[in-house]
Formats: structure tokens, C-alpha cells, sequence
């Protein structure tokens, strides 16, 4: 079982931006605990800042893996090209949100990957990853 987990824009800040909303842990420790949580599990991250590293990153793995778990923080309200990539590939996308994007303001309701992801798992801090690669155990 080959995963990978893709964060999208200021993800690579979690543990210092915003810790009411994120909390206080890095994803580079919480990506350790998923690594010993799942051995079983091929687990790879990838993060950028850039949405056509995202693009290029969901289209390298697209045809292989065997699920990605995408966070793709701010573009997921924006990105029409972030949707079409999902459209476009066989590996199925769970979309993850730390927060709960449906109680914060108007504009984070608004979701291109929803509609073409497998499920969605939001609100349940950075908990909602594990609940992600646990859907791909059941
Ligand atoms: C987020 C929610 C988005 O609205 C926001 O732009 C983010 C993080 C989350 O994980 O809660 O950067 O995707």
C-alpha cells in the first residue's frame, strides 16, 4: 500500500502559524508518529507553496499510488487546475482540511476538490490525516 500525503500553501508552517486554528505540532513530528503508526503503510509527504508543483506532484503519482491524501489548503477554494488533475488520474484523493473549513468564514465553504475527491475529512485537527489513511485500510 503506497500513500502520500500532499499539503498545499503555508502548510510548511503548521506549529508556528496561527496555533488557535492549527495547533501547536509540526508536520514534519506529526508525520513521524503516521510513519510509526502505520508500518505497513508506504507513506510519503510532499509539500509546496506552489500550485503547479501540486499539479506536477498529483500527476507523478496519479497513475500508481494507491491514494493520495491532499491538503490543498488555500488553492482548494481557488484552483480550477487542482480539480482537473484529480479528474484527470486514476489514484483516488481524499481531501483533509485541519479545520473546520464549513464553520470559519464564507469563502472557505467553496471546494474544487470536493466534488471530485473519494471522501472528505475536516474539523478533527490534524487527526483528520489518520482518519484519512485509516479509509484506505477498511
Ligand atoms: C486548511 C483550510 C483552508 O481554508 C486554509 O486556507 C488552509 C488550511 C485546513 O487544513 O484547515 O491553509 O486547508
Amino acid at each position: 500500500m503506497k500513500l502520500i500525503i500532499i499539503n498545499g500553501p503555508n502548510l510548511n508552517l503548521l506549529g508556528k502559524r496561527e496555533p488557535e486554528v492549527y495547533g501547536n505540532q509540526t508536520f514534519e513530528d506529526y508525520f513521524s508518529f503516521l510513519t510509526s503508526k502505520f508500518p505497513e503503510i508506504e507513506l510519503e509527504y510532499f509539500q509546496s507553496n506552489i500550485e503547479g508543483e501540486l499539479i506536477d506532484k498529483i500527476q507523478e503519482v496519479g497513475f500508481s499510488y494507491d491514494g493520495i491524501i491532499l491538503n490543498a489548503a488555500a488553492y482548494t477554494h481557488t484552483s480550477v487546475g487542482i480539480g482537473d488533475a484529480i479528474k484527470a488520474i486514476e489514484t483516488p484523493v481524499i481531501e483533509v482540511h485541519i479545520s473546520n473549513t464549513f464553520s470559519r468564514e464564507e469563502f472557505r465553504h467553496q471546494s474544487y476538490i470536493s466534488p471530485v475527491a473519494k471522501g472528505v475529512v475536516l474539523g478533527f485537527g490534524l487527526q483528520s490525516y489518520e482518519m484519512a489513511i485509516q479509509s484506505f485500510l477498511n
